[in-house]
């Protein structure tokens, strides 16, 4: 296991470098250009010039310029710091610096690689993340880690992209700066006194699921053990809620029993409500690569992950359950069940059997909307393969009936003795990377430490023993939704929030908004100082981020994971359990013990976190840092003097409830919260896009993650579109019950009848116009009843074409992304439709859009061409009665532009932009109202492999000469990398031989 290897790599000779001259060397497969000056110092960089994407700055010259040591680039002449790697034109560019030294004649380049674990999803792959100075220049996938074997997605490869002007850099008291000892000292003294007046219930805290295990171990006892409340629940509400509760309810305890390894040898693997192929990438290509015999997808959308099946059961949204009881009516009817599993090791069984009973074929066909058929078929291979896995995830899990879901599938499971086995059982995919660490600590409202339960006396009983305090209190605490919504009843008065963004993620956001304008006191931790919620705090903490911390987590398999600190936290960041052991270290509460978090490192925490769960089914006292260290991650439970964890839970068919039996429970169906009628006709559903991750406060800051999927869109079936009069691309306003939002409209021919898709992402920062709470605005806050996990997952809309024909966009760069993101705060409000993007890839820049009825007041113009720099003199510009137009050069470049009154010409000025080409002859259309000026070379659309940056286009153009994959691979190199374009590739392989294949006879009878 590789943790923390600093190489010094030789390169070559001094003396092979020509003084003033730079060579290329390929260091641990990075192109680094090497520099020898004339006094034999030596400086490395990457020899990638960021503006021409050539391989070429070891060939440019060196000098000096105004007093910086620069290499010229041989191709548009920018010049990078040999030091900083900072481009002197332009701040916002930096490339990756390396430290170097001369031994004995030669020239070493230091890097140094830190073994981590990725930061986005549940799978929690293994990333070796190079570091030379204080920057992490470059990360890879860990080829030992058990959960991805090298392997990364897109977002993973660009965890070290992540732009740092984001940042939160210092501790802020209403938005002045302060240092930790003033806030620390605010704080204890608001928390004291409101303490003091309203009891400990009058103070909450929303915390993450991003968090380490030690983070969540720190705050969990600094609210339940210290102050007294359990108010304290988690962003793993919005997300793994009803799985845990599934589990509980059927096998005992909150503990997936499958894993990885399982994909290997699972003959059927049956997907329900999940994404796999853009939310869990790595394990889809484990998936793809053991080509089980049978995938069987269950999606109300044609996914991408649903393109790839075997059998897509494309049911109506939220009637999961009513399938999940027809196939086990079907298992029943067919004698497919395993009458011996359910004899031996079930109880309850009459009571799953008496609701399939009465769900028939028929009729569980009529609800869900698929052929009886597939159904059947579905049913059959379910219970007669060898071995079926099932994977799951927020099409379950983020409903008014997740919990039912999760138990009607694991009843399936249950019947047919498909579990505790190699390639069989339920395995829900965890959304946050370490939703599983927090519920290992007790980190929400209804737990405590090590899978207690807070509703259990003996169990409050046991913690308050381990934690040396003479009570945990019983009162239950506010979960999620509920929490925001005592907030805004002034029942909480103070919040403390730690990397999340409640302000984005929750459900119902005009009560959300109100809630946290309402608070007495809101505080906001979190790395990055833009977020929606950060625009609310009274008090910002910041955070060290990815990359910059230590500690452990859990991913979805049950393995710990070490998290290892690259580089120290920018500005005066630090971690988040010290945080709140520092806060805990002043705080003083009558009656309340002192000194219960005084832990050094996050080893302490850990090892205090590891004795609560001795005996307990995720016992994991034969780990330690050390194991973690020597050994690599670890799956639970692990307990002291074992030899090894645990790959596969309940393989002897014995199950920790009280009977030693896995419960069947009854899942009648339940409908949607809210269904549709003639007011609200559509049913809107939220997930994932593959490029982004939740409330993007991280990979909303890349720019090239942006590329795939450029702007907030609502994705429809052609008919309804032309039902409602709107063509696709229009802008249309989409509302519910609680609000509405304008956005782009794109036909999709692959979507049901009646049912629209929404990116869960976008939030008012990207998404502004009159409400300024994002998709969110729309969703609701019904409850699961045993989960208490919202429905995020469904609620009525209605669509109308927008009236809004007067339009403007401004696009460019100037500074860095977070001041121009920044500039335009004021603009988002300026019209019913707003948005503002990134766009760019290693250069970062941002688009800015605006539709309303009629043109804006000037004033609204100046201030965007301020943000922009076009207010500059040289800019070029021209005004009439109703057009605008505003464009800045730099050199032969363009550098930003403004189209007011008609876009027309965005795509291929943007275009120049972002390939940062010379103008040339195009210099005289630049400021012409002209959609495709004679000359232009063929746009190249949206990008579908980012790490190649291969455009819809050009694949495109090459399927008209090849259909073959292979070739278009070889050809491209689309899809060589991280494999995430691959399920989009494949699609687009097999329409073009399908369209062969329409051609050909075609042809066949011209001749
Ligand atoms: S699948 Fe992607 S996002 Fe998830 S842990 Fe792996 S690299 Fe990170
Ligand atoms: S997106 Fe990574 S290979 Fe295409």
């Amino acid at each position: 296991m590789n943790l923390h290897e600093r190489d010094a790599i030789r390169v070559c000779r001094l003396e092979d470098i020509v003084p003033n001259t730079g060579v290329c060397a390929l260091v641990r497969g990075r192109q680094v250009a090497i520099f020898r000056l004339g006094d034999d110092s030596v400086y490395a960089l990457d020899n990638r010039d960021p503006f021409s994407k050539a391989n070429v700055l070891s060939r440019g010259i060196v000098g000096d310029l105004k007093g910086e040591l620069v290499v010229a680039s041989p191709v548009y002449k920018q010049h990078f710091s040999l030091v900083s790697g900072c481009c002197v034109e332009d701040a916002a560019v930096q490339i990756p610096v390396y430290r170097t030294r001369i031994g004995d004649g030669f020239v070493f380049v230091e890097i140094s690689e830190v073994a981590t674990t990725c930061c986005y999803c549940g799978i929690g792959c293994g990333v070796l993340a190079s570091v030379s100075g204080d920057a992490i220049t470059s990360v890879r996938g860990d080829p030992a880690h058990p959960a991805n074997f090298g392997r990364l997605c897109t977002k993973g490869l660009s965890l070290h992209k992540a732009d740092p002007s984001f940042r939160a850099l210092f501790p802020e008291i209403h938005g002045q700066r302060k240092t930790w000892d003033e806030t620390l000292s605010f704080l204890v003294e608001r928390f004291g006194k409101t303490i003091a007046e309203h009891g400990p219930d009058s103070v909450g805290f929303y915390v993450s699921g991003q968090f380490l295990t030690e983070d969540y171990y720190v705050f969990n006892k600094l609210a339940k053990g210290l102050i007294g409340t359990n108010n304290i629940d988690t962003n793993s509400r919005l997300c793994m809620a009803s799985a845990a509760a599934g589990y509980k309810q059927t096998l005992g305890a909150d503990a997936p029993p499958a894993c990885y390894e399982d994909v290997d040898s699972a003959e059927c693997v049956f997907i329900a409500g999940s994404n796999t192929a853009w939310a869990h990438p790595v394990l889809f290509r484990r998936i793809e690569r053991a080509k089980p015999k049978h995938l069987i997808v269950v999606d109300p959308r044609k996914t991408e992950t649903a393109c790839s099946a075997t059998l897509h059961l494309q049911i109506a949204p939220g009637s999961d359950v009513v399938l999940f009881n027809g196939m086990l009516h079907l298992m029943l009817r067919e004698g497919w069940c395993d009458e011996s599993y359910i004899r031996l090791h079930t109880e309850n069984f009459e009571s799953a059997r008496q609701v399939a009973s009465e769900t028939s074929l028929e009729r569980t066909a009529a609800i869900c909307g698929v052929p009886e058929t597939h159904i059947y078929e579905a049913a059959k291979i379910f219970s007669r393969s060898k071995a079926t896995l099932s994977l799951y995830c927020q099409g379950l899990n983020q409903s008014s009936s997740g919990t039912a879901k999760n138990a009607a599938l694991i009843n399936l499971h249950l019947a047919s003795g498909q579990i505790g086995k190699p390639g069989a059982g339920p395995f829900s995919l965890t959304g946050q990377p370490n939703a599983m660490g927090g519920r290992e600590v007790g980190g929400m409202a209804n737990l405590l430490s090590a899978h207690r339960d807070l509703g259990n006396e003996e169990h409050r009983r046991e913690v308050a023993e381990l934690w040396g305090v003479e009570e945990v209190p019983s009162k239950p605490g506010k979960t999620a939704v509920e929490m925001f919504d005592a907030v805004r009843a002034g029942e909480i008065k103070i919040v403390w929030i730690a990397c999340t963004n409640p302000a984005q993620s929750l459900p119902d956001q005009k009560l959300v908004h109100e809630a946290l304008e309402r608070a007495e006191l809101l505080i906001v931790q979190d790395a990055y100082r833009n977020t929606e919620t950060a625009a609310y705090a009274d008090v910002f903490l910041p955070a060290a981020g990815w990359g910059e911390k230590e500690g452990t987590m859990t991913n979805s398999e049950r393995r710990v994971s070490r998290v290892r600190a690259a580089v120290p936290p920018p500005g005066e960041a630090l971690p988040d359990w010290r945080i709140a052991v520092e806060f805990s270290k002043k705080l003083s509460l009558p009656g309340r013990k002192g000194g219960l978090l005084n832990y050094e490192k996050p080893e302490d925490i850990f090892n205090e976190h590891r004795e609560t769960t001795r005996g307990r089914d995720l016992d994991i006292t034969g780990l330690s840092y050390a194991l973690l260290d020597e050994r690599g991650p670890q799956q639970w439970p692990f307990p002291e003097n074992a030899r090894e964890g645990k790959k596969r839970l309940y393989e002897d068919g014995v199950f920790p409830t009280p009977s030693g039996r896995a419960r069947f429970v009854p899942t009648p169906h339940r409908a949607v919260a809210e269904e549709v009628d003639a007011g609200y006709p559509l049913r809107l559903t939220t997930g994932r896009l593959r490029d982004q991750w939740h409330a993007m406060s991280r990979t909303g800051t890349i720019a090239g993650l942006f590329a795939h999927e450029p702007e907030p869109r609502v994705t429809v079936h052609p008919e309804d579109l032309s039902r409602a009069g709107i063509n696709d691309g229009d802008l249309v306003q989409v509302l519910s019950r609680r609000g509405h939002i304008y956005l782009q409209a794109a036909a999709d021919p692959d979507l049901m009848r009646g049912l629209v898709f929404i990116p869960m992402h976008w939030g008012a920062r990207f998404l502004g116009g009159e409400s300024r709470r994002g998709v969110n605005e729309l969703t609701l806050g019904a409850l699961d009843p045993s989960s208490q996990q919202p429905e995020l997952k469904h609620c009525a809309v209605r669509m109308e074409r927008a009236q809004l024909p007067w339009r403007l966009v401004a696009f460019g760069n100037s500074r860095d992304a977070f001041s121009l993101m920044s500039g335009l705060d004021p603009l988002m409000g300026a019209a019913p439709y707003a948005v503002r993007t990134l766009i760019g890839r290693d250069s970062p820049g941002v688009r800015f859009a605006i539709a309303m009825e009629k043109a804006p007041h000037e004033e609204i113009l100046e201030k965007i061409d301020t943000v922009f720099g076009l207010d500059a003199p040289e800019a070029a510009r021209y005004d009439d009665s109703r057009h605008g137009r505003r464009i800045l050069l730099q050199g032969n470049t363009v550098r930003a532009v403004r189209l007011s009154g008609d876009t027309r010409s965005e795509p291929w000025l943007k275009e120049l932009w972002e390939r940062a080409a010379p103008v040339k002859e195009l210099r005289h259309y630049l400021l012409l109202p002209v959609e495709t000026p004679p000359g232009l070379r063929a746009l190249r659309g949206r990008t579908v492999c980012n790490c190649f940056n291969v455009s819809e286009r050009e694949i495109d153009a090459f399927l008209t000469k090849s259909n073959s994959i292979i070739e278009l691979q070889a050809s491209l190199k689309c899809g060589t990398n991280c494999g995430s374009c691959l399920p989009e590739l494949r699609r687009k392989v097999s329409l073009a031989k399908a369209l062969e294949a329409v051609a050909l006879p075609l042809t066949a009878a011209k001749v």
